[in-house]
């Protein structure tokens, strides 16, 4: 891999299908992330989205295909979790009797201490759970929250808590973060101000890509709100079962696959779209990607990634 290609590189999946018994839900699905990319991706319910996220993230492996990250600047199969992959979940995953700080910190703590060296070489670790709370504050202020990271989960508004969830991802620096419908659980305004945080992030990407390095936020953000995916991803992936499966030789469909793959419209982050503009895009999306009677070629609608 050359300095290019690493500098560049995101995610890889290829020929990815994964099936539970009976159930196949992943068919062939090809789908390659550049750094720094804002992927929003979308799909009926059930059609294996978060199937694809445990995949990738490497808790279960899919059972046939490969999937490529960059784990210490190389390429290798996401065959196991690691550093690399951080993801965020609608359900918060906040302990509740650690402070927000601890919260984020403790990624650090059981990623580079052992409880050995926490039990019996107390100098040594007062000295590193200093450095791991001055960097969890660090993370806690990028998210907006530098003035309660010391309050516990309880004392938090939801909207609260899913800014210590984003921290605890982002403190381990991961090449791409992962998050399953992380609004779905909040109110209208909380949701608008979570996006507008993750399209700060997208700045600084932008500020970064400037100066020649590498962008320090590559995401895939699973969403059920298309207006959501419009604002906040700069490109919108479709997964579905519903597509053309007959011309591959197959009696019913073989399960989910990438059939829409389209870049989206980028906002600033004190930028309110204007939804109305973009009704033809999510007329697009229903109809190739959610409508079971709509069963188009494969890749007609994929413009982006490569489709075999
Ligand atoms: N551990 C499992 N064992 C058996 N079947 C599973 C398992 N996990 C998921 N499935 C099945 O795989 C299919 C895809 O599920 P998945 O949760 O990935 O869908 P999704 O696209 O994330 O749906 P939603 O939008 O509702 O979250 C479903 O039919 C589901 O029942
Ligand atoms: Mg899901």
């Amino acid at each position: 891999m050359t300095a290019v290609e690493q500098h560049n590189f995101g995610l890889h999946c290829r020929e990815v299908s994964h099936w539970f018994g009976d159930n196949k839900v992943l068919f062939d699905l090809n789908l390659k992330v550049d750094a720094g990319q804002f992927v929003a991706l979308v799909g009926p319910s059930g059609c294996g989205k978060s199937t694809l996220l445990r995949a990738i993230l490497g808790t279960d492996l899919p059972q046939e295909g490969e999937i490529l990250t960059l784990q210490n600047g190389r390429l290798a199969n996401a065959d196991r979790p690691g550093r690399d992959r951080g993801i965020v979940y609608q359900k918060y995953s906040l302990y509740p009797f650690l402070t927000a700080l601890d919260n984020v910190a403790l990624g650090l703590k059981l990623d580079q201490t052992t409880t050995m060296f926490r039990w019996f070489n107390w100098s040594g670790w007062a000295k590193k759970q200093k450095e791991f709370r001055d960097r969890a504050a660090v993370f806690l202020d990028k998210v907006g929250l530098g003035q309660a990271m010391h309050l516990y989960p309880s004392q938090m508004s939801g909207g609260m808590q899913q800014r210590v969830a984003i921290a605890q991802a982002l403190i381990m620096e991961p090449e791409i973060i992962l998050l399953d419908e992380p609004f779905g659980a909040l109110d209208e305004a909380t949701r608008e101000e979570l996006q507008e945080m993750l399209l700060q992030f997208y700045e600084e990407n932008k500020e970064a890509m400037a100066e020649g390095k590498k962008p320090p936020y590559t995401l895939i953000i699973v969403t059920h709100e298309l207006n959501e995916a419009i604002r906040v991803g700069d490109r919108l992936v479709g997964l579905s079962q519903y597509w053309d499966w007959k011309v591959d030789g197959h009696q019913r469909s073989p399960g989910a696959t990438v059939v829409y793959d389209k870049p989206a419209p980028v906002f600033r982050s004190d930028e309110r779209p204007d939804y109305e503009m973009f009704a033809d895009i999510r007329h697009e999306i229903r109809q190739v990607v959610y409508n079971p009677e709509v069963l188009q070629q494969r890749d007609e609608h994929v413009n982006l990634s490569p489709t075999r």
